[in-house]
Formats: C-alpha cells, structure tokens, sequence
C-alpha cells in the first residue's frame, strides 16, 4: 500500500492533460459483452477501476490487450457468466455487466455490491427494471441469479434517476424484443457516451442525455472503435487545485460543454475563468469567496465534485453550505479536513463550512475515491507536509495523479506506507 507525502502551500504552472473518464469507460467495456466482433476503445484511463473490470471479464473468457490507454477486446466467446464477489466487493460498477450478461447469454450469476462508504447504494432499480423485461431474479447467497430466455421491450420508469441503472437497462434493451423506454432516465454525459459507443456497434438508442430514452432492440452488435470522452471530474478536480494554490493553471482535454455547474461555482469561488476553446481552459485564483452548492443529478452540481469543493472552500473568506442530496454518508472527508485546521460543522445532509486563513498539515485519510481527492486539494494548499494514507482510492479513479501535480511544480512523494 501507498502513501502521498506532499509538501503544501507552493504556487502550481503549467498545464495538465485530462484523461479518459472512468465513468464513461466502465460501462463501455461492460458492453463490449454485447458484440459479436472485437472492439477498439481509446482514451481509456489506466486506473484500478479498469483492470478490476477487465479481470472480470477476463475470468469469464474475454480476450483483450490494453497498452497506451488503447483497449482491444474480444467478448464474443464468454465461457462464463459469473461475475465473482471477489471483484464485484472491489468496485461496485460491475453491477454493469448484468444486464448485458442476461440479454446476450440468457443467464447472469452476478455478486451483489455490498454497501459502500459513502451510502448504501441498492441496485434494487437495475433489478425491478430487468424484471420488467421479463428477467426471472432470485438472490441467493448474495448472488443475482438472473435467467430471460429473451428479454422483451418494456416500459421502464425510474422512482430516481440512477447513472448505472441507466446503463444497465440501455444495454439489457439493445438486444431485447421491440422496444425498451426509460422514464426518469439518468442524463449524464457518460450515459450518452455509452449510447453512443452502442449505437456505432448498431444499436437503436435515442434520447439519451434527456430523461426519455429509447431503445429499439436488434439481433445483433459488431464490434467498433470508440474513444471515450474525457473526464468532467478530473477536470474539475484540477479546477479546485488551481484555486484552492492561488495558482493558474491550463486545463487541456476537458468536456467543458458538459462542466456547466462546475465552471459556474468555481467563478462564484473567485476563480477566473479563460475558456480558450471547446475543451482548453485556464483557472487562475483571484479572490476566495464562500459559494453555496447543492449536488443534483446532471446537469446540476455533480456529488462526485462535493469533496473536492468543501476541502478548496475550507479556505473562503466566509460561510459556504454545501448539502449532499444524493449519497447519505458523503461527507467522511470532513473530520480528516477539521484535522488540519477547516472549521467545518455537519448538520444532518449539510457541511457548514466557515472559512479559515490556513490549513496546517497532517497525517490524513479517507475512504473512498473522492473524499480522498479532497485531502490531496487541501495537502497541497496547507502548510507543511501532509501524508494522505491509503491512497489505493486515489488509484482507483485518478490516472497518474501524482506524476500530473509534480509536472506542475506540486512537492508530491508517492511512498511506500
Ligand atoms: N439508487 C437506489 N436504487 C438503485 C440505484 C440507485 O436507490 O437501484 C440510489 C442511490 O442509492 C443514490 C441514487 O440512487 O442515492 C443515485 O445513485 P446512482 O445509481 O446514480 O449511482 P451509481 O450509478 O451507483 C454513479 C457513479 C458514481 C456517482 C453516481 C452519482 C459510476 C461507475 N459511478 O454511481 O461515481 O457518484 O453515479 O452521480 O458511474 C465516483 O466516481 O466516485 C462515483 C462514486
């Protein structure tokens, strides 16, 4: 196991590359299931996140070579349909080859994701919608049994927008009878980079990125090419490291169509921002001011940015609340940031922030992705050094993260724990 030792309060330059998202990657390697030919996906990001998925795979007869972040993969001859607990406890997103299992094979045997450390996080709307579609569901022994000799179009209607149940039913419905709507769909970007990529391999999905989608089922998919989209959160993340440094820094690679609130709150936070063209900024810190945010499904303020901004925030020049409405345990980072000197206070699904003049640093950790991005925002603004522990999180969703701070002038050690 690793740890971060960074060296904090040092001005940043430079400019940063953003990677492929891992959001968007997870469930078009999923779908990759449905082909009947080998696929190409580029700007795959070389996460933990990804090799777990791609093991996955591997342990049911999947083929693939990944170098360079370019992915060649053949699904077309799986042997197995089982999806161990082993792999499933390590990422819950592997819930995303349920559904292209059951349609494709007629039968699934997928480990249920247990709870995770940052809410609970049933995935009893991914199963009700399969059922939907005619899917017979036991659970035995916390294992999803799922058996459809073909699944058959249905009218789906989600009590919450849900981004992997989304996904799940988009590829579930590819290769169903007729057609599938969803109602109260998830409209992530990443929901539409899926229906994207599926629909270059011939699937029949509209509307996605609205709350309608459709999915007209067809008999089969070839393979493709595909590049995943970039990263909102990454980029997002490097926005808050800009701000939170009093450092200018060049953000290149970014889906800024798709940052709307992001960029929103950040200028609200005195950042400045200078869009040079569709997916090239520059963030430079001007003035530290409080900003109150809301997370919300997309296109509101994403919770997978909560962390990040309540660590840059802990340094505003006054009061910001932040309320978590989507995960009900998102706010683990808060005691780790109170360690080094943020004066925050939780009151039921709101993190009062009160600004400080400094934050001082510590040995720290988190446990899960996000929250521990946030103690590496808070590391680099802080005086003295801080230790992140654990950062096998890290990992899990930010490439490279350390080799990108230290290119632009952050004192960040990786070392052994
Ligand atoms: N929910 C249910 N039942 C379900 C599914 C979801 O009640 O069957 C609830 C959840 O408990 C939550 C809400 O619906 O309160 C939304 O959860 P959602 O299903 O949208 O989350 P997810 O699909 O499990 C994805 C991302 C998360 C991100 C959330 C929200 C992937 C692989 N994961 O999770 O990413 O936080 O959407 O945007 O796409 C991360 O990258 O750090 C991360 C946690």
């Amino acid at each position: 196991m690793d740890k971060f030792s960074i060296e904090g309060s040092k001005t940043l330059h430079g400019s940063v590359d953003i990677s492929g998202s891992k959001n968007a990657a997870l469930p078009i390697i999923a779908a990759t299931i449905l082909c009947n030919k080998p696929c190409t996906i580029n700007n795959v990001p070389d996460l933990a996140d990804i090799v777990t998925m791609l093991k996955l795979l591997e342990n049911m007869g999947c083929q693939y070579s990944f170098s360079n972040n370019s992915l060649k993969i053949d699904c077309s001859k799986l042997q197995s349909t089982k999806a161990e607990y082993d792999l499933v406890r390590k990422m819950r997103a592997s819930i995303l080859v349920l559904g292209p299992l059951v349609t494709k094979y007629s039968q699934a045997i997928v480990s249920l994701p247990g709870g995770c450390a940052i809410g609970v996080r049933p995935v009893n709307l991914h199963i009700d919608a399969l059922k939907a579609m005619g899917a017979k569901i036991n659970i035995e022994q916390g294992y999803v049994h799922a058996n459809a000799k073909k699944l058959k179009g249905a009218e789906i209607y989600f009590d919450t927008p849900t981004v992997t149940g989304t996904e799940n039913i988009i590829m579930a419905a590819t290769l169903a009878d007729g057609k599938t709507t969803i109602y109260n769909a998830a409209k992530e970007p990443e929901v539409v980079d899926l229906a994207n990529f599926l629909n270059k391999c011939g699937a029949k999905i509209s509307g996605a990125g609205s709350s309608t989608i459709e999915i007209i089922g067809v008999d089969t998919l070839k393979g493709s090419e595909y590049e995943v989209m970039p990263d909102r959160i990454e980029a997002g993340t490097f926005m808050c490291i800009a701000h939170a440094t009093r450092s200018s820094i060049t953000i290149n690679n970014a889906p800024l169509y798709c940052m709307h609130s992001i960029i929103d709150k950040i200028q609200e936070a005195g950042a400045d921002i200078h869009i040079k063209n569709d997916n090239t900024v520059v963030v430079s810190h001007s003035k530290f001011l409080p900003v109150d945010i809301k997370t919300f499904v997309y296109p509101g303020f994403p919770t997978d940015m909560q962390a990040q901004f309540t660590a840059m925030l802990t340094l505003a020049q006054g009061t910001s609340i932040i309320e978590e409405t989507i995960f009900e345990n998102r706010f683990q980072h808060v005691a780790e940031l109170n360690r080094m000197g943020a004066n925050i206070t939780i009151s039921g699904n709101k993190a009062i922030v009160n600004g400080v003049k400094v934050l001082y640093g510590a040995p720290v950790m988190a446990t899960d992705l996000r929250a521990s991005a946030s103690l590496v925002i808070a590391a680099l603004a802080a005086e003295n050094t801080t230790e992140v522990l654990r950062i096998y999180h890290l990992d899990r969703g930010y490439e490279f993260l350390d080799k990108k701070l230290q290119k632009l002038g952050a004192k960040i050690k990786r070392l052994p724990q």
